[in-house]
């Protein structure tokens, strides 16, 4: 382990951190002794380059399948991907059962913890019979292959039951994460037409037990689609009942039999509908197939964390509301016979250290978590995980936006003493699993870079018109070839996948993606992520559309014009800043009207997406093809010096905001 020269500390997000970003000049070999028993070596990267797609294929037969492929991958169609054509599996089956008949039935699949502190050790056996009664349960409900299922529930075990029951029958599930509003949750419903709304009576938050049936009362109201309400009885909350669509799941799923047999089903079955914001307000619903996605989960999971079923305990702290639960919660662990931590609560319910204690107490080996959280462990003191043993740690993951040189290297010396490796993996929803990381035992790595493609993926860094930049140089991040995990289009909606992702670049070999976030390669070539460059804000690693909030903003009867920003934030990343016109030109910037406003937000969207400030301004800046200029607001919010404003239309609004600011409110 080697620390070379230090380069300059920084907060997160700034236009300084970006400079220094381009200095730092630290890297951390992996110990001899780490490199020598890694699952992944340098060989991966060889391999894949050889033939990408023999590569794969061999991934691939880390699953067990039921009918094998007769072709890697088609890509005939593009933009729309088959990957193993023709081959056929089961994706529940591939997660419990088999593990169940090669002798692990007994080994811990979940130690889950709810916030109260009540506990439950959950074994592969016990996820075969919980997941089968799902199942049938499911079947009497009169569901069939095909059919939606949205998901409403916070983190508790059943969340994981359901998903994998509706993997066993072909269901597609919609999760939606409990943290979104009743009016979220509607749209979601709407668009995916599903059948049955998963949810329970409430959920733990900081001590309170919340509503969240209440949620799904008003969202199904109007919804012809949802036949049914199935109901976990987690916080004991009063809820209103409808007997004719309401079903407990303690009457209805644990009175089944707990014996279900599961079928093959295509490679290319949808397996789950996953919504995430782009730059209009309509959220998009990511399609994600079964056989190519489960076959990236399993393989990034198994050689970015160094995964080693027999002696790992494994804790990725996101929420299975979010992909990242998804991929690295559920599909990709249990696919690959992990020992995992869940958890339902917040980190400092009941106090700051919980997240160290439950570590310490199942000898948590590998740890997940996206930068935000770090920021927060940091605010709140080193004195907080000095008193627990973490000794256990050996993989520090981080994921969800880009992590500050600061965080990445107080992440490595208070969390893993100083030894672990820090793997910073780039992806999102549409790519299904990580893309870009660090191999634990083979990557030297630099402080804030996820530096490089992973074995078998391609992506490059391109200037506007397409032309890939050299090291130093910045740009566009795109993935120039298609990979199995890749969504397989927006659900319902053909057009809006092909202009999203694919109109931008292209290049002879066939259509590019854009990933909309904008990258760098140093001067070694390693890549650093900067950060969105649509208007995608990312806020505590949720991605949310300024738009959107906008949609929100203005649905409120006092707004008549609202423009919001991603202003960079210490702990949070960014932090939404709104700027505001009253109906009728008043100028009432009031405590109370500011505080409606920002709950009204949360009413409409969720608390994630409340504004940090709102603004009461008497005009906005806009070009004079009437767009608003977010550039020079987002100036504002961060107290810079204003950026050009020549092509504004009136150039002296600017003045006016700011004198407007400067007034005490
Ligand atoms: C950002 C989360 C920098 C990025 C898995 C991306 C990151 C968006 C990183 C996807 C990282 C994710 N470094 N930025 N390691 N990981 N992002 O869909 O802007 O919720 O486009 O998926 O998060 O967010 P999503």
């Amino acid at each position: 382990m080697t620390q070379q020269s230090g380069a300059a500390e920084s907060g997160p997000s700034s236009a300084a951190t970006l400079d220094n970003l381009l200095e730092e000049s630290r890297t951390f070999s992996p110990s001899e002794e780490f490199a020598r028993a890694a699952n992944a070596t340098q060989a991966l990267y060889d391999e894949a380059a050889a033939d990408r797609e023999a590569f794969w294929a061999n991934q691939a037969d880390r699953l067990h399948w039921e009918t094998r492929w007769s072709q890697v991958l088609d890509w005939s169609d593009a933009p729309f991907a088959k990957w193993f054509v023709g081959g056929r599996l089961n994706v529940a089956y591939n997660c419990i059962d088999r593990h169940v008949e090669a002798g692990h039935g007994e080994q811990v699949a979940i130690h889950w913890e709810g916030e109260p502190g009540d506990t439950r050790t959950i074994t592969y056996a016990d996820l075969q019979r919980e997941v089968s009664k799902t199942a049938n349960a499911l079947i009497s409900l009169g569901l069939q292959t095909g059919d939606r299922v949205a998901i409403y529930l916070p983190m508790i075990p059943e969340a994981v039951f359901s998903m994998l029951a509706c993997a066993r029958l072909g269901l597609t599930h919609s999760v939606v994460f409990g943290g979104f509003s009743a009016e979220a949750l509607r749209t979601r419903i709407d668009d995916a037409q599903a059948a049955l709304v998963i949810t329970s009576d409430g959920q733990n938050r900081r001590g309170k037990a919340l509503g969240l049936k209440e949620n799904v009362d008003i969202a199904v109201r109007d919804a012809d689609s949802v036949r049914n309400v199935l109901v976990v009885r987690r916080t004991g909350n009063d809820v209103e009942w409808n007997a004719d669509r309401d079903v407990w799941w303690h009457e209805l799923v644990d009175t089944q039999s707990e014996e279900h047999t599961p079928e093959a089903f295509d490679a290319e079955h949808p397996l789950f509908i996953l919504y995430t914001s782009g730059t209009t307000g309509n959220p998009k619903g990511i399609l994600h197939t079964s056989g190519g996605y489960l076959t990236q989960a399993a393989y990034t999971h198994h050689n970015v964390f160094d995964l080693k079923p027999d002696t790992d305990v494994y804790w990725c702290g996101a929420d299975v509301g979010w992909v990242t639960g998804h991929s690295y919660i559920v599909y990709g662990p249990l696919a690959n016979r992990a020992t995992s931590v869940m958890y339902e609560g917040t980190p400092n319910t009941p106090h700051e250290g919980r997240w160290w204690e439950i570590v310490q107490r199942y000898r948590v080996s590998i740890l997940y978590t996206a930068p935000t959280t770090i920021r927060t462990f940091m605010k709140w003191g080193n004195e907080i995980p000095a008193r627990y043993d973490l000794s256990s740690l050996r993989v520090l993951g981080s994921v969800g936006e880009p992590i500050n040189p600061e965080a990445w290297m107080w992440y490595r010396e208070h969390i893993g003493s100083s030894t672990t490796p820090v793997v910073d993996t780039w992806w999102q929803t549409e790519t299904g699993g990580i893309m870009i990381s660090p191999l634990p035992g083979v990557t030297a790595t630099k402080p804030g870079s996820a530096m490089g493609t992973l074995p078998g993926i391609s992506a490059k860094i391109v200037d506007e018109n397409g032309a890939e930049v050299g090291w130093g140089g910045g740009g566009y991040l795109v993935l120039d070839q298609p990979w199995p995990g890749m969504l397989r289009g927006i659900w319902g909606d053909e057009q809006r996948y092909r202009d999203t992702y694919w109109s931008r670049f292209s290049s002879e070999a066939g259509p590019i993606y854009f990933a909309g976030d904008g990258a760098k390669y140093d001067s070694d070539g390693a890549i650093w992520l900067l950060g969105r460059v649509d208007d995608v804000m990312n806020v505590s690693g949720h991605r949310i559309s300024t738009t959107e909030v906008e949609s929100a903003l203005v649905s409120h009867p006092s707004v008549a014009e609202a423009a919001v920003v991603g202003a960079a934030d210490p702990t949070t990343g960014q932090g939404i800043v709104a700027f505001v016109i009253l109906r009728g030109g008043e100028a009432d910037d009031g405590d109370a009207l500011v505080k409606q406003l920002r709950d009204h937000v949360s009413k409409e969207i969720g608390p994630i997406a409340k504004p940090r400030q709102i603004l009461v301004v008497p005009e906005l800046p806009k070009t004079r093809s009437g767009k608003i200029m977010r550039r020079l607001l987002r100036d504002v919010a961060e107290n810079r010096e204003l950026g050009d404003v020549t092509t504004l239309q009136d150039s002296s609004v600017m003045k006016l905001i700011s004198s407007g600011l400067a007034k005490p409110t």
